[in-house]
C-alpha cells in the first residue's frame, strides 16, 4: 500500500519516506522529544475547515455568522489564533468558557452562549455582559433572566422534536423523538412567551442544536429537523437571527463520506426561503477534530489467548468520544515497520486506565508493532482533551500548537 491510499489521507496528513507527517511535521520525531501523551493541532487545517463552512454559508443566499463551538476545544493558542484570523464569533456554554472567549480576544458582541442547567450564579456572570447573546434552555431561565434584566434582548433554544447524530446514534441526538433534556419544547412556547412578554424581554434569536456528528446520510433528518424548528418562527415575531447550532459531521471511520457542504447549504437555502432573519450556526467538532491528534507511546505488546494487545501510555480519559459514543480514532503507527496489508494483523489497543472498555481500537489491522513504538489517534482535535479527566490520575499531556 501506499503511504496517501488510506481514507485518512490529505495533503497535509500521511505518510512521507515511510513516517507519517501532520501539517509538515514528523509526528514521531515531534513527540519523542516530549514525556507523556501529545495533542498534535494544526491552526491551518481549522482555518480550512473553517473556511469551507464560511463559503457555502455565502452560497445560502442570507447574511450569516459562525460562532466556534469552544467546547470542543478550548486550547489557548488556538483560541487566540482564531480570534486573530476574524473569521468567526465564539459560542460558550458556561460562564468559564465565556471568560476563556473574552480573555482569547473576542469580544462579547461576538459571543453567543447556549448552556444548560444554568444557575442563578451563572447568570450575574453571564448579564454583566450586555452584548452577549443569551440563548434560554428553559422557561425557568427565561423569568430569571427577567427578574434580573428586564427589557433585555435574549434567544430561545427550542427543541424541535426533531433531530439527529452520526450513525443516527441516539447518544448523539439531541431532539429526536425521546424527550431530551435541550430546549423549550413546542408545547412549552406559549408559556415562555407570556414569560418573556411579562417581564419586557425581546426574543431576538431562535436557535436549535438537533445532534452531533451528521453525515450525507443524515441530511434528510437534518432538514425535516430544521423545517419542524423554523416554524416557531410563526409565533416570534421579533426574532432577527435563527441559529441552527452546529453538529457537521466528518468522517470516522473507513467508508465514511464527507458531509457535502454544498447539499448542507442547499437545505439551508430552501427552508430559508421568504424569511428575513440572518443565519447563525456554532460548529465545533467540524473546525477543529480532523485538525488534532492524541500521539501515544507503546508500553508492550502480547498475545493474551486470541487476540494480540498493543498497551499504549494514555487512556479513554484523554479522548472520550470512542468509549462514550462509538466515534472512534483511528489509530496510526507513526512509523510503520511495514506498509505492506500482507504484513498487518488485527491488534486491540488498549489504554493504561482500570477500565474494561479502556479500548481505542479491537482487532483492527495494524502493521507489527514494538515497545516504544508511536501511534497517533486521528480525530482528537474536538472534544479530547477539553473532555478529559485525571481518572486514575493519568490525565496529563502535553498540547502543541502547529503551523501557527
Ligand atoms: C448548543 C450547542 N451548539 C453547538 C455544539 C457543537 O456541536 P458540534 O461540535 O457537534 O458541532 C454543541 C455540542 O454539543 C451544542 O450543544
Amino acid at each position: 500500500m501506499s503511504g496517501q491510499d488510506f481514507w485518512w489521507a490529505r495533503d497535509d496528513l500521511g505518510f512521507k519516506s515511510g513516517r507519517l507527517t501532520f501539517a509538515g511535521q514528523d509526528v514521531a520525531a515531534l513527540a519523542q522529544a516530549i514525556e507523556g501523551p501529545v495533542f498534535l493541532y494544526s491552526s491551518r487545517r481549522a482555518a480550512a475547515n473553517l473556511t469551507r463552512v464560511r463559503e457555502a454559508l455565502a452560497q445560502v443566499g442570507r447574511p450569516w455568522k459562525i460562532y466556534y463551538a469552544m467546547k470542543a476545544n478550548r486550547s489557548e493558542p488556538l483560541l487566540k489564533a482564531m480570534a486573530g484570523w476574524g473569521l468567526c464569533g465564539i459560542d460558550v456554554c458556561s460562564p468559564g468558557e465565556l471568560d476563556l472567549a473574552l480573555a482569547s480576544g473576542f469580544s462579547a458582541s461576538a459571543i453567543s452562549f447556549t448552556g444548560t442547567g444554568v444557575s442563578n450564579r451563572d447568570l450575574d456572570r453571564l448579564l454583566a455582559h450586555p452584548d452577549l447573546t443569551i440563548n434560554c434552555d428553559t422557561v425557568g431561565m427565561i423569568r430569571r433572566i427577567g427578574e434580573r434584566v428586564p427589557g433585555r434582548a435574549i434567544g430561545i433554544r427550542v427543541n424541535p422534536g426533531r433531530g439527529t447524530g452520526y450513525g443516527d446514534n441516539a447518544r448523539l441526538t439531541y431532539a429526536g423523538e425521546a424527550v431530551t433534556k435541550f430546549g423549550i419544547y413546542r408545547e412549552q412556547l406559549a408559556e415562555a412567551l407570556v414569560m418573556a412578554r411579562a417581564h419586557n424581554l425581546t426574543i431576538r434569536t431562535l436557535h436549535f442544536h438537533v445532534g452531533c456528528g451528521y453525515l450525507g446520510a443524515q441530511l434528510e433528518a437534518w432538514e425535516a429537523a430544521v423545517a419542524t424548528g423554523l416554524t416557531f418562527l410563526d409565533d416570534l415575531p421579533d426574532v432577527t437571527t435563527v441559529n441552527v447550532g452546529g453538529g457537521l459531521g466528518l468522517p470516522h471511520r473507513a467508508g465514511d463520506q464527507p458531509l457535502d457542504l454544498g447539499r448542507w447549504a442547499a437545505i439551508l437555502a430552501r427552508r430559508l426561503e421568504g424569511r428575513d432573519v440572518t443565519l447563525a450556526v456554532e460548529p465545533g467538532d467540524y473546525i477543529v477534530k480532523d485538525a488534532g491528534m492524541l500521539v501515544l507511546s507503546v508500553t508492550d505488546v502480547e498475545l493474551k489467548r486470541d487476540a494480540l494487545f498493543a498497551f499504549v501510555d494514555g487512556g479513554f480519559n484523554l479522548a472520550p468520544e470512542p468509549a462514550y459514543y462509538d466515534l472512534p480514532c483511528e489509530p496510526v503507527a507513526c512509523v510503520p515497520r511495514s506498509l505492506d496489508p500482507a504484513d498487518w494483523r488485527p491488534v486491540t489497543i488498549a489504554g493504561n486506565i482500570n477500565e474494561a472498555l479502556d479500548l481505542w481500537a479491537e482487532r483492527h489491522p495494524m502493521p507489527p508493532l514494538g515497545e516504544g513504538d508511536r501511534i497517533a489517534l486521528l480525530n482528537a482535535g474536538g472534544y479530547s482533551a477539553a473532555m478529559s479527566s485525571n481518572h486514575c490520575m493519568r490525565g496529563g499531556f502535553t498540547e502543541i500548537l502547529l503551523d501557527d
